[in-house]
């Protein structure tokens, strides 16, 4: 029997990550020690605190039940706090605040509550695959912003003809930025909510990398533009800067009528986010600075010894100001996924070949930081040994 998919289905871009998982099952079954730093999956554990709620909130046959699809009133309130003392947001919890099993649900689902057939939805690319899949899913038309390490990875809207704009429905920035680790001035913010405000389109901030920012370098939230909120919704997520990706928590804030009807789609696809979950993220969100800024520490740390090391086997990428990647020209004329091949043959190492993120993404690859120190700097020995040399 063939049983044919659907056609949204088949639109998906090829799934550049499916022969480097075999690969990586091949090279793990002859008894390869991988170092994956394929999959940006945090390695940080969360606070201790948090473990600690939530084995003592399963003990309550209440946490069994169904929760609340918008979130329980004191995980939203305990979202409006956060992004008050963290980026000064007046954000309602009663109103403001969507909750989310993971913001990549909610991205999908946002999307899918906003756009029809003729849509165009504008990403930044290199993108989070998610940024263009999402439309593709709902039916609409993902509309590139291209961006090289030559304008900073920032979108040049002069370049993007009123036409386009006005079939525009929504336009999605995510700064930090998966997987180039740009960072965006407040005047691409600016522009972006004025524009957003200009041709009556969504303006949508995947925040997801908030948290994770370096040498003092915070990133902006683009709620915080004056008149952002008219146009804006802001995705979050506990995964990194909690190490809560298991976890699948998230939450989204901003314009009221978006959380609306995002929380409206979602009372037709899901029963909310297990309580127990909302239990121990109330914890994480009140956890003391100092968790945060170790986490910070550990993942400096690591660009350091990463960074450091491939500049020694001829690379000259700049140390990131924050996310957990690190962005890597390959040898010029070589195929980003051959090379990452390659790289895993030789030496045990996985890293993202750059076309995952979209066809912008030629060119590189990806380094994701979640192992230690020692691994990290054993990758790099192996990669010296096994002769892999990389272009400036
Ligand atoms: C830019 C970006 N947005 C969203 C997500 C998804 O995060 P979550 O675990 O909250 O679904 C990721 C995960 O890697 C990401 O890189």
């Amino acid at each position: 029997m063939i049983i044919e998919e659907a056609k949204r289905l088949k639109k998906l871009p090829v799934y550049v990550f499916a022969r480097l998982d075999e690969l990586k099952e091949i090279e793990r079954k002859k008894g390869a020690d991988l170092i994956d730093l394929g999959m940006g999956n945090p390695d940080v554990p969360p606070p201790a605190g948090v473990i600690k709620k939530i084995k003592e909130a399963v003990d309550d046959p209440e946490v069994s039940r169904y929760p609340l699809s918008q979130g329980a009133e004191d995980f939203r309130t305990a979202v409006s706090k956060w992004v008050k003392k963290q980026y000064q947001l007046n954000i309602s919890p009663q109103d403001e605040v969507a909750t989310l099993i993971g913001s990549k649900e909610g991205l999908i689902h946002f999307s899918f509550a906003f756009v029809d057939a003729g849509d165009l939805v504008m990403y930044v690319e290199p993108a989070y695959p998610a940024h263009f899949n999402a439309t593709i899913l709902s039916g609409g038309t993902p509309f590139a912003m291209p961006t090289t390490s030559k304008d900073s990875y920032l979108p040049d809207f002069d370049k993007i003809s009123a036409e386009d704009f006005k079939k525009t429905k929504i336009m999605v920035l995510s700064y930090p930025t998966n997987p180039t680790a740009a960072f965006a001035p407040r005047e691409i913010f600016e522009k972006a909510v004025s524009l957003a405000k200009k041709y009556n389109f969504i303006l949508l901030h995947d925040f997801a990398y908030a948290e994770i920012y370096f040498d003092g370098n915070k990133p902006i939230s683009c709620l915080s533009i004056p008149g952002a909120k008219e146009v804006c919704i802001e995705f979050h997520s506990l995964s990194k800067t909690f190490g809560m990706a298991g976890w699948r928590c998230g939450f989204a804030v901003g314009n009221e009528s978006l959380i609306k009807t995002l929380r409206r789609i979602k009372t037709n696809l899901d029963y909310g986010l297990f309580r127990g979950v909302q239990i121990a993220a109330i914890e994480a969100l009140s956890t003391p600075k100092e968790y945060i800024d170790n986490t910070r520490a550990t993942y400096q740390k690591r660009r350091d010894i990463f960074v450091e090391g491939i500049n020694s086997l001829g690379s000259k990428v700049e140390k990131p100001k924050g996310s957990m990647y690190v962005w890597i020209p390959v040898p010029r004329g070589t195929d980003s996924t051959k090379f990452s091949i390659e790289v895993l043959g030789k030496t045990g190492i996985v890293l993202s070949p750059g076309t995952a993120f979209g066809a912008l993404g030629e060119g590189y690859v990806r380094a994701a930081l979640v192992t230690s120190d020692a691994r990290i700097k054993e990758a790099i020995d192996r990669l010296k040994k096994a002769n892999i040399r990389f272009d400036a």
